[in-house]
């Protein structure tokens, strides 16, 4: 039999846990602002669960991803309509001061673009929302942030 000590500290913990799960970053629909659900699972690397739990993208300024970034970001078709280094074609600039969506000039809110898309002509690209087999994974997603970012004209990193 438990004990009501046993029980309120078992009641305790529990609502700690929530708590604690609670934290991570809610993520919004670009397009409406709806939350978005993304299997929490998909955020297996040290970056990408860093970044659900803060909002930060960690792979700012970091050379390795940056080059990996540039490579998803030609893998995935954006070159093609934001331009080689993101500074545009038919496709809007994503490196300078203003954002089409204000949100953008944050990590948070460029990954809810990338990921989910907008109404005005950008395709959802994050996984299993292209085809269920395809589509830019959490942690890469950061990496083609960390690339954007890194060809910033106005020093933008998006973790300000
Ligand atoms: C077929 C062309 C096309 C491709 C491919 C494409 N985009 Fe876009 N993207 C657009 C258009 C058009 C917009 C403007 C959408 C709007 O106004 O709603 C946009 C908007 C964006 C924005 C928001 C910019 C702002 O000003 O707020 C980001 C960020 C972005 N794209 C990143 C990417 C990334 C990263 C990729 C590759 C994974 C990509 N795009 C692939 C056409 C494209």
């Amino acid at each position: 039999m438990l004990g009501n000590t046993f029980k309120s500290a078992l009641l305790i913990s529990l609502m700690a846990f929530a708590t604690g799960a609670m934290a991570d970053i809610t993520f919004s629909a670009t397009q409406d602002g709806s939350t978005i659900n993304i299997d929490k699972a998909m955020f297996d690397t040290d970056a990408s669960k860093e970044f659900l739990a803060t909002g930060k993208n960690p792979y700012i300024g970091n050379e390795e991803a940056i080059k990996k970034g540039k490579k998803i970001f030609n893998l995935y078709s954006c070159v093609a309509c934001h331009g080689g280094k993101g500074e545009g074609a038919v496709g809007p600039g994503l490196i300078g001061a203003n954002f089409r969506y204000a949100k953008d000039a944050t990590n948070k809110g460029m990954f809810e673009t990338i990921w989910h898309g907008t109404n005005g002509g950008m395709g959802a690209k994050g996984f299993g929302l292209m085809a269920p087999d395809d589509g830019i994974k959490p942690d890469e997603v950061l990496k083609v942030i960390a690339f954007i970012r890194s060809n910033s004209n106005v020093g933008t990193t998006g973790n300000e």
